[in-house]
């Protein structure tokens, strides 16, 4: 796990100490009335720490304002008063600190805690929602934790805060609203259709949107429970249960009312009863992060027992018995310097942002994805923007959408291109993917060097220079023209002798044999990649039978759905006179150990991919992280996924709820705590070795 190093800012003296405040409730106002702060929330911990150190230093000389003292956000004081303070939480940013926390609050109660409940921190805004006999009456937000501003007018257009509950209770549930990815991108394309400007990211978008009284539209959020209390009047024996209540039991109780909580999410709330427990779970949920379809910043520790947050009381900002355990920040602001367009091995030309540097959770950012021309118009993208930019895990970093209220009026519009940026020729916009009228030999070069790569042909003698040299030298036009070079035209090239030219010829006929799989992984289909192509040639079986299906058989293949079959057949015919040429060269065009599917009305069951039911790993979905050792040392991870696909499993590349098997070799570090987490077998890869030694070499 990465461990969060929030330094502090430093502050050398009392003016510079003011100006500390000022800017860090400035932002912090910013921040809570609609997200659009100029700070982005690890700048703004370090000048609270800053400003936390300046003042234990000076304590006479402390801010009635300072963010330190006061309930977070205090920005906005609406009319409506809290029964209950709606508190902030404290913070920790490591396990040491984490147990620190723990040493303290045992003190405090006078016994260790025995129970904690763990939940992720969800990246929203608390609202507390009022329920009279079971029906949604009022929506408040935090405000300055005292009284909160009424957004009842939102009710309604939160998903998992119903208008009526199960039970006719009188109850106020505190929780979270926020919007999830698909819900932000939705509303960024609402509102920047009705001329409004793009919200920077979820929270701000969350928001904005929650506080909106007059909108031409309604965009949909989400609510997420995390706290259940009686209001006035409830009803006696039910105020009686709650306030003693273990804050687990209250969560599977609003649960049972019809309130949204973690529980539907991969990162439920959980129970651990030792400070061991809580940090494996800390780790688990952060593995987890970049893969949930909404934000958290970090993970709640709270006591689980009544009594235990009885005896640990609150203090004026945050209760004692409960801390966030912040993780890395994963959105920083800065700057879009350019766009890229860059031409791919099949033509298709992407946009990339290009960035000022900066660091997110310990790795410096540059580019960014942009996906397509149309997402650039959706994000409302502009030169020179200040952009909020999301890293998180191994993903590709993206841009979330520019900070618009930091616009100076200098930037500038993106130009899309008018003829590929590679070669000049036509650019065919027809679909959402822009593409080079050239197709795949517009960059002749990249797409040969991904057919003769390890994972496709595996021709080795074929390097980069190579194929230029044999490129430029007109030898070479397309794939199949690889394979009818001669010995003199291979002598002929500068620095070729004859060992290499017969150790390259002797490669390329080798090359003839590779099963139907590789050679199609070779040709580069748009949207097949290893593990599809493998599936498509696993089906078929033979050449012939794939470029006889239509888009209607191509989705028999598993992963193959309405949108992809089109597009995979029509890539096929596209390709066809490069596939004839391949097979004329002797190129091997069936995949071994297969039969063809039988006609269509006939029984699947007497099909090739039916007999798998008798495999070692028939219905297994299988995952393989860390380095492999013994039998399995010398395979790559694209062998080692041939192998389970062979042995009847499918292989993948994520662990989640349907993985079956996780293969954990030296070094597995999130995959293996993931598969942990969520109970999944894992088997060392001597363990493994043995499940399917029927199909190793
Ligand atoms: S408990 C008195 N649980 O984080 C207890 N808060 O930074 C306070 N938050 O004000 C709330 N997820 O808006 C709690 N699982 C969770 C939470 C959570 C997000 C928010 C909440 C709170 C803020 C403090």
């Amino acid at each position: 796990m990465t461990v969060m190093t929030t330094s502090a800012a430093v502050i050398e003296d009392a003016a510079a100490y003011a100006q500390a405040v000022e800017d860090a409730v400035k932002a912090a106002a910013a921040y809570y009335a609609g997200g659009a702060s100029p700070m982005d929330d690890d700048a703004y911990d370090r000048l609270v720490r800053g400003i936390a150190a300046w003042e234990a230093a000076h304590p006479e000389q402390v801010l009635p304002n300072s963010p330190t003292g006061k309930v977070a956000g205090g920005a906005l004081v609406g009319e409506v008063p809290h029964t209950v303070a709606m508190l902030s939480l404290d913070n920790v940013f490591s396990p040491e600190e984490f147990t620190a926390w723990t040493a303290s609050l045992a003190r405090r109660i006078g016994h260790d805690v025995t129970c904690f409940s763990v939940e992720p921190k969800l990246d929203g805004l608390a609202i507390a929602a009022r329920y009279t006999h079971g029906r949604l009456r009022q929506l408040i937000t935090r405000g300055d934790g005292t009284a909160g501003e009424d957004v009842s007018h939102a009710i309604g257009t939160i998903d998992g805060l119903p208008d009526q509950l199960a039970e006719p209770v009188t109850v106020e549930v505190r929780g979270e609203v926020l919007m999830t990815t698909a819900q932000f991108e939705h509303a960024n394309e609402v509102r920047t259709r009705h001329g409004g400007l793009p919200f920077a990211n979820p929270r701000g978008a969350a928001a904005g949107t929650l506080r909106a009284k007059e909108r031409a539209y309604t965009v949909p959020m989400t609510f997420f429970g995390y706290g259940l209390l009686p209001l006035p009047d409830t009803e006696p024996e039910l105020a009686a249960l709650l306030g003693h209540t273990a804050h687990s039991s209250l969560m599977a109780r609003a649960g049972e009312l019809g309130v949204n909580t973690t529980s539907s999410t991969a990162v439920p709330g959980i129970t651990a009863s030792t400070v061991g427990e809580v940090l494996t779970r800390v780790q688990g949920i952060a593995a987890l992060r970049a893969e949930l379809p909404f934000g958290i910043d970090g993970v709640v520790i709270k006591a689980d027992l009544a009594a235990d947050q009885q005896a640990a009381g609150s203090g004026s900002r945050a209760p004692r018995w409960a801390i966030a355990y912040k993780l890395p920040a994963v959105e920083k602001i800065t700057r879009l310097l350019e766009v890229e367009w860059n031409v791919g091995r099949t033509g298709i030309i992407a946009p990339r942002a290009v960035l000022e540097p900066v660091v997110i959770d310990g790795a410096t950012v540059t580019y960014a994805t942009l996906h397509n021309p149309a997402d650039i118009t959706r994000r409302d993208l502009r030169l020179g923007d200040h952009v909020m930019v999301y890293r998180a895990g191994d993903v590709i970093p993206r841009v979330e959408a520019p900070v618009a209220h930091l616009r100076t009026g200098d930037e500038q519009p993106i130009a899309f291109p008018d003829v590929c940026p590679r070669c000049g020729a036509g650019i065919d916009t027809s679909e959402q993917r822009w593409r080079c009228a050239n197709g795949r030999n517009c960059h002749l070069v990249a797409s040969l060097s991904y057919a003769v790569g390890r994972d496709q042909l595996d021709i080795e003698g074929l390097g980069h220079t190579r194929i230029v040299q044999l490129v430029d030298a007109g030898l070479v036009a397309d794939l199949a023209d690889l394979f009818t070079l001669t010995r003199d035209q291979l002598l002929g090239l500068e620095r070729m002798g004859a060992t290499s030219t017969d150790n390259l010829l002797a490669a390329l006929n080798a090359a003839r044999n590779q099963p139907l799989s590789r050679v199609l992984c070779a040709l580069g289909v748009r949207g097949t990649g290893r593990s599809m192509s493998r599936r498509i040639a696993r089906y078929f079986a033979t050449m012939d039978h794939i470029r006889a299906a239509d888009a209607e058989t191509m989705q028999q293949v598993e992963g193959i759905g309405t949108e992809k079959a089109p597009s995979i057949v029509a890539e096929l015919i596209e390709l066809a006179p490069l596939i004839d040429k391949l097979a004329a060269a002797g190129v091997n065009m069936t995949e071994p150990g297969t039969a063809p599917p039988t006609p269509a009305g006939t029984d699947s069951a007497d099909t090739g991919e039916a007999q798998t039911a008798d495999l070692p790993l028939a219905e297994m979905a299988v995952v393989v992280t860390g380095s492999m050792t013994g039998p399995l040392e010398k395979l790559s991870r694209n062998q080692m996924n041939e192998l389970i696909e062979r042995a009847g499993g499918r292989s993948s590349s994520s662990v989640s709820k349907k993985t079956t098997l996780v293969v954990a070799g030296d070094g597995a570090g999130s995959k293996r705590a993931k598969a942990e987490d969520l109970g999944i077998r894992l088997a060392t890869p001597d363990e493994f070795a043995a499940l399917i030694a029927d199909f190793l070499d």
